[in-house]
This record gives C-alpha cells, structure tokens and sequence, in this order.
C-alpha cells in the first residue's frame, strides 16, 4: 500500500496546492472532504493528516469544521491558516478576531524550540491570509512562534503529534514553506519519500495488467499530453494488447498526426489506426459560420468516427474490452464523487460516445497535470509532446472565426506553426499557457511589392494562466513580435497583416469561438 497523506479540503483552491506541494515531497496525497468521518480516516489508513486554509472563519455559520474524533487517532495532524484555528478551536483554545488581519508578507518570529520549525531561523518572511488569530492555546500545546498580529502564529503538541500553522508553508513565496512540508512529512510522521516517478509508473503498470489480464484495449489519441501519456504507460503495461485510433479532423496542428505516428508506431510499436478523416469534417462544417454549431457538429463526427473503428474492430466478437481515458486528478476531485467527471459539455470533443460498454482504464487519475508531464517524460514521450500546450478538442475550427475550409484551416495551421515555432525559439513556450494564432473572417487591404493585396490579418493570441478558468494577455517582449510579425507575411500564403490580441479572461476567452 502507498503511504499516503490526506489533504482536508475547507474550500477554494488550498487543498489542491497543498497536495502538489506534498507530492513534490514525493509522498503520495489525497483530498477529502471536510465531512470525512474519523472512521473513513481510519480505514484509509492515512500516515498524516493536513487540513487546509479555507475562506471562512471558524465563528461563522455554518463554517466547516472535522469531526473530532480525528485529533485522537494518533495520526499526525497540521493545521494551517483555517486548519490551524479549526484545531485550536475544537481542542478547547481560542480564536479572536484581531481587528487587523494579515495579508501577504509578513515577519514570523521563533519561539522556543519546536519540532516543526527548529530548522527555520528565528526570523523568516512568511505569507499570511487571515483575519482571526488563535489567541489562547488548547492546553497541551507549545506556541512555538508569532508574528506582529498573530500572537499564536505556530503551535505544536509534540505527544498528540498536533501541529499547527496559521500562515501558508504552500504558496511559493513563504520563505522554508517547502521545508516545514517536507519536516512534517518525513521526520514527524516518518514518511518515506517514495512516491516517485519511477514508482507511479511501476504501481500503474501493475494495475494496469491486473485488471487486463490478456484482454485487448482501445485508445484514442487526440495528440494532447493527457491521452499520450496514458497511452504510453498502458504500452509499457501491455504492449501489444493495445490499439490505438487517431482521428485526424483536418484541424490539427502542424505535424500532430506525423508526431504520433512516429512515437507510437515507429517507437513503441503500437498499433495505430490513423483515420483520414478531413474530408468529411470539411464537408460537414461547409456554410456553418455559428460557433456553437461547429462545435456540435465536430463533436458528433468525432464520436461517430470513432465507433465506425470500434465496431470494425469489435467485428469477430473479440474487439477491445476496455478502453483508455486520460482522466487527471483536478478532474476527479471537482467531481467531488470520486469518479471522472463528466467534463463540461463545451469541453467534450474529442469525448467518446457515452453509450459504448467499455471498461475504463485511466492510468492517470491520480496525478495532476505537471506529474503527468513527468511521467511522460520518464516513459520515453518526446518533449515536443509531453509539454505541449493545451489545445481545445475542436481543434483549429475554434480559431477560425466564420466558415472552416479547408484552404482557411490551412492559412491558420501554417500562421500556428509560426507563432509557436517564434515563441519556442525566444524560450517562452512553456511559460505561456497558450500561444497560437487565429483567424477572422474579415480581409483587409495591404501593399506587397508593386501590388495591392486584399487577404487575411492573422491575430497572435497569447496568454498566461495557471489554470484557464482566468487568463491574462502575455506581454511579449516587441522583438519576438516582430519576428512573429515578418514570418508570418513572408511565409504564410493568404495573410497580408498581423495584430495582437491584448484582453484578458474575463472579459474575453482564451480562445475567439
Ligand atoms: P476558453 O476559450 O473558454 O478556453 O477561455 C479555456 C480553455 O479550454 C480550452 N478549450 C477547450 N478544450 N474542448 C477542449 O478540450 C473544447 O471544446 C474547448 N474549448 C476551449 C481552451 O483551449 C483553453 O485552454
């Protein structure tokens, strides 16, 4: 069994940072809930226990609180932010509004010796989200430091093994934050630090065989990182058992399919049906200019090409018995269930048809996004596809605004490979969230030459983002532009003017359909 740590989720976004940042530790994390029951604790057999921040105080109600009874199982507890005041609170100390409130940077000073922070110097710059404080302890307890407005910034009861923080070891700017994670991890409940990449692997592959057995599986390359990734680790699992499909829309980027091909057929083996299916993509989508139409239509083609496989494979009665879905952790914990989302519907394409009776494998439900990229990386992916930027499942037809023909997907896909090509070689593409070009449907008039032109602008859409819910517009530095701006007339056929799209998310979206 590996060793895990549980992550109680009081709300918003810390647990998920929390989890990361004890993965990074190499120790194994899992989120709960805050309604978990001290009997759900304990037959998940956790090593530790961390609740996390939260946006309530613990005076409000109804504000989340633990079930007690999880402070007496002699697991290792630490609290921090909301965590740390739930505990104080619930063990009998005191938590007071302190009429200030700290926010970012702020000056932690040591007190006494502790067994959490005694590799922490006296005076260390922490990150503070809070209005209350604990102002009296739970009897038992050392105060171990304070800050200007917290008089109780960290406390510890060493023989409950209860410890707690009221600023934030997880966010990055919190001086020794890692290294009180990984103190708690590793010397105060003894966790070893074995949940590494080759050890993912290995644990999967294991499963993975288990539940195939000798059967055969299907999977469906979309040329993304997650459906790659997860493709690769079953390959290393089962090799041979495994098909994969790949239908190529005709919206693809540039050389995604040639890409695939020559990792999974020529590199690992693969079996790999590369379905040519343009043509009928670009008939479908002739005359549709309404974004959400589009959309539709390229999901239902998508699903329905993908089932004429299936069924063809499935022909003698011995076709594929389970099928392989790049399912990611932030994916199971908004489901809030346990089970893979169902993803939002706009997010679907390249989804498969509900209806098929196929038993999932998903290799990466327990990882988030960068451990994926990792994992890729050690199972031999190329980097040009392990950290490739996200790419909507419509594909191109999302960034041409008005009709998709062919000859419009061919001026965007030849303007993508550009931009990406300039932002790879100013070393920005994996900063960038997204990078990429668009294509409107208007034309604009220019000179080239002795001639006038009438043809396509192209529009430079990039942003930064953490997690595309919000973006922001990347402030390119002028040259790479620039660069941007002369390949793209010289070498794109069609496109005679180059701007540059400079509004954030909200009020616009990352991509323009
Ligand atoms: P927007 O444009 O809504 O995009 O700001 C947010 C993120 O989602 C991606 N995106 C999609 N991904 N199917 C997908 O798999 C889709 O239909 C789809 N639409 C947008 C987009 O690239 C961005 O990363």
């Amino acid at each position: 069994m590996i060793p895990t740590v549980l992550v109680v989720d009081f709300g918003a976004q810390y647990a998920q940072l929390i989890a990361r940042r004890v993965r990074e530790a190499h120790v194994f994390s899992e989120i709960v809930p805050s309604t978990i029951s001290a009997d759900d604790v304990r037959a998940r057999q956790p090593q530790a226990i961390i609740l996390s921040g939260g946006p309530k105080s613990v005076y409000e109600t109804p504000a989340p609180s633990l079930d007690p009874q999880i402070y007496e199982l002699g697991i290792p507890v630490l609290g921090i932010c909301y965590g740390a005041q739930l505990m104080a609170q619930q063990l009998g100390g005191t938590v007071a509004a302190t009429g200030g409130g700290e926010y970012g940077r702020t000056t932690l000073t040591r007190s006494g010796t502790s067994a959490l922070l005694d590799t922490v110097p006296t005076e260390t710059h922490v990150w503070m989200s809070h209005g209350d404080a604990i102002s009296i302890a739970p009897s038992g307890f050392e105060v171990t430091a304070t800050t200007p407005l917290a008089p109780i910034a960290a406390m510890e009861n060493v023989s409950r093994r209860l410890f707690a923080v009221q600023y934030h070891p997880e966010v990055a700017h919190c001086e020794f934050g890692q290294d009180i994670i990984e103190r708690f991890l590793h010397q105060i409940a003894e966790i070893p630090a074995t949940w590494t990449n080759t050890n993912i692997i290995d644990d999967q592959v294991a499963r993975i065989r288990e539940q195939v057995g000798s059967e055969r599986v299907l999977c469906a390359l979309s040329g993304g990182v997650d459906s790659a990734v997860a493709a690769a680790m079953v390959t290393r699992a089962i090799g041979q058992q495994l098909t994969c499909v790949f239908v190529d829309t005709g919206l693809m980027r540039s050389n995604e399919g040639e890409q695939i091909e020559q990792t999974f057929v020529r590199q690992f083996g693969v079996e790999l049906i590369h379905v040519k299916a343009a043509d009928r993509f670009f008939d479908a989508l002739e005359g549709v200019t309404d974004p959400e139409r589009k959309r539709k239509i390229i999901g239902e083609l998508f699903i329905r090409e993908f089932e004429t496989v299936a069924r063809d494979l499935a022909g003698d009665g011995n076709g594929p018995r389970f099928l392989v879905q790049g399912t990611l952790y932030p994916d199971v914990i908004e489901s809030g269930s346990g089970h893979a989302a169902n993803i939002k519907s706009h997010h679907n394409v390249g989804g498969l048809p509900e209806d098929m009776s196929f038993e999932l494998i998903e290799p990466l439900r327990n990882l988030f996004k960068d451990e994926v990229r990792h994992v890729g990386e050690e199972l031999g992916l190329p980097a040009d596809i392990v950290w490739r930027q996200p790419f909507p499942g419509p594909g191109l037809a999302v960034r041409i605004v008005g009709e998709v023909t062919r000859e419009r997907a061919e001026i965007l896909r030849a303007a993508d490979h550009v931009v990406v090509d300039e932002i790879k070689r100013a070393g920005l593409y994996r900063e960038l969230w997204q990078s990429f070009a668009v294509l409107p449907a208007v034309r604009t008039v220019g000179v080239m030459g002795d001639g006038r032109t009438y043809a396509y602008p192209i529009i430079i859409r990039a942003v930064t983002s953490d997690d595309a819910m919000t973006a922001d517009w990347a402030r390119l530095p002028y040259d790479v532009i620039e660069s941007i701006s002369n390949r793209l007339i010289r070498e794109v056929p069609g496109v005679n003017r180059v701007a540059l799209d400079v509004t954030s998310k909200p009020p616009g979206t990352i991509e323009w359909e």
